[in-house]
């Protein structure tokens, strides 16, 4: 089984920042599990089905990368998949507060899940799933940010093709 890590996260949908993260976190880890969770304050363009399916197929390539989603608590599923951490990227300072109070909540939940952050590659730090679905939305040009599959299924979502 060895060391386990989860990859938590709306994935509304998964961007290359996501993967950059979840391709790290698996050169870190022996299974890392991403884990399509509800953020409460926010509106839902895909599936959980369709957020996992997309996930699955972009991240093949990663033998050990297990991909789930999850109706509760985060550190109900890691509790539930035997992980010791919980891996998020962190783009920029504006990430830090919400970041802090999540830890810091997960931390009392269970105090022996520790989080891990990584800083996300520069060429991704300006990325999230709310814009690239504002820009997709409108037929901007998405092929930087995310992979072919997902700017198919954005397309597909919006009705432009
Ligand atoms: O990609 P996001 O939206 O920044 O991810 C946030 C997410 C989904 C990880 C967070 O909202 C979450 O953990 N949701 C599951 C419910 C939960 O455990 N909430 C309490 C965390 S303090």
């Amino acid at each position: 089984m060895g060391r386990i890590a989860v990859c938590p996260g709306s994935f509304d949908p998964i961007t290359y920042g996501h993967l950059d993260i979840i391709e790290r976190a698996s050169k870190i880890f022996d299974t890392v599990y991403v884990s399509v969770l509800k953020n409460s304050s926010k509106e839902g363009l895909f599936t959980p089905e369709e957020r996992v399916e997309l996930i699955r197929q972009v991240s093949e390539r990663y033998p050990n990368v297990e991909v789930r989603s999850f109706n509760g608590l985060l550190i109900d599923f890691c509790e539930e998949v035997g992980a010791e951490a919980i891996v998020r990227g962190l783009r920029a300072v504006s990430d830090f507060e919400y970041e802090m109070q999540l830890t810091s909540m997960n931390r009392k939940l269970n105090s022996s899940i520790e989080t891990i952050y990584m800083m996300t590659n520069n060429n991704y730090s300006f990325i999230s799933s709310s814009i690239v679905k504002e820009v997709a939305k409108y037929g901007g040009k998405i092929e930087d940010v995310v992979p072919p599959l997902v700017e198919e299924a954005l397309k597909r979502k919006f009705n432009l093709q």
